[in-house]
């Protein structure tokens, strides 16, 4: 199967959000990754149900919906409601992740859990078989349009190895400062799906961008 290339909203023109979906649609994407932030857990905010009810309007392709939350056990039904198809909570902020990552399957909806930086990706051993998605983060997250580390790689590496292990069937996806120049190597060492936000959203021609991401 193909890689996903998941464009962030969160580098779009919210003044033209509808247009944005549009494009998205049109394009060769696979998922809209929405971010979410609470001020809490990252230092910035950016939206929350209603944006997300206006994306779910419009949008044709699944909602990758990433929580920048603590303890998101408090919202999950929500965001399913605003229509939500993948609900990915960070490691770092729920305390009882295995009831949490219960509670978003009992929703009917894909569960995926984030690591930031610093987070080792052995630390999933034990939930690894229960998730549909592994995010790992290759900037500390909060923005869009930073600069991507350069670590990430040997993380991929070692997550694969432990999926392989487990016979767990989770997507690897990687998101911050993904771009033209090292979404290919992102492939070769094991990721199977990309966020873009400033890559696709401040070049040119977004579509084109997008398909050019797809290719392998
Ligand atoms: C960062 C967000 C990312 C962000 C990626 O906290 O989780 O999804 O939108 O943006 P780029 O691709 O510009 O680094
Ligand atoms: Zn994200």
């Amino acid at each position: 199967m193909s890689h996903i290339i998941a464009p962030s909203i969160l580098s779009a023109d919210f003044a033209n959000l509808q247009r944005d979906v549009e494009m998205i649609n049109n394009s060769q994407a696979d998922w809209f990754h929405v971010d979410v932030m609470d001020g809490m857990f990252v230092p910035n905010i950016s939206f929350g149900f209603p944006v997300i009810k206006a994306i779910k309007k419009h949008a044709k392709k699944p909602l990758d919906v990433h929580l920048m939350v603590m303890d998101p056990d408090r919202y999950l039904q929500q965001f399913k409601e605003a229509g939500a198809d993948i609900i990915t909570v960070h490691y770092e902020a729920c305390t009882h992740l295995h009831r949490t990552v219960q509670a978003i399957k009992a929703l009917g909806v894909k569960a995926g859990v984030a690591i930031n930086p610093h987070t080792p990706v052995n630390l999933l051993v034990d939930i690894i078989e229960d998730i549909d998605v592994v995010l790992v983060m290759s900037v500390n997250p909060g923005f869009g349009g930073q600069k991507f580390i350069e670590n990430t790689y040997h993380k991929i590496v070692s997550l694969r190895d432990i999926i392989r292990a487990t016979k767990s069937k989770a997507i690897i996806e990687i998101d911050g400062g993904v771009d033209m120049l090292n979404y290919t190597k992102l492939l070769e060492a094991g990721a199977t799906a990309l966020v873009a936000g400033n890559t696709v959203f401040s070049s040119p021609n977004p579509t084109q961008t997008i398909s050019d991401l797809k290719k392998v």
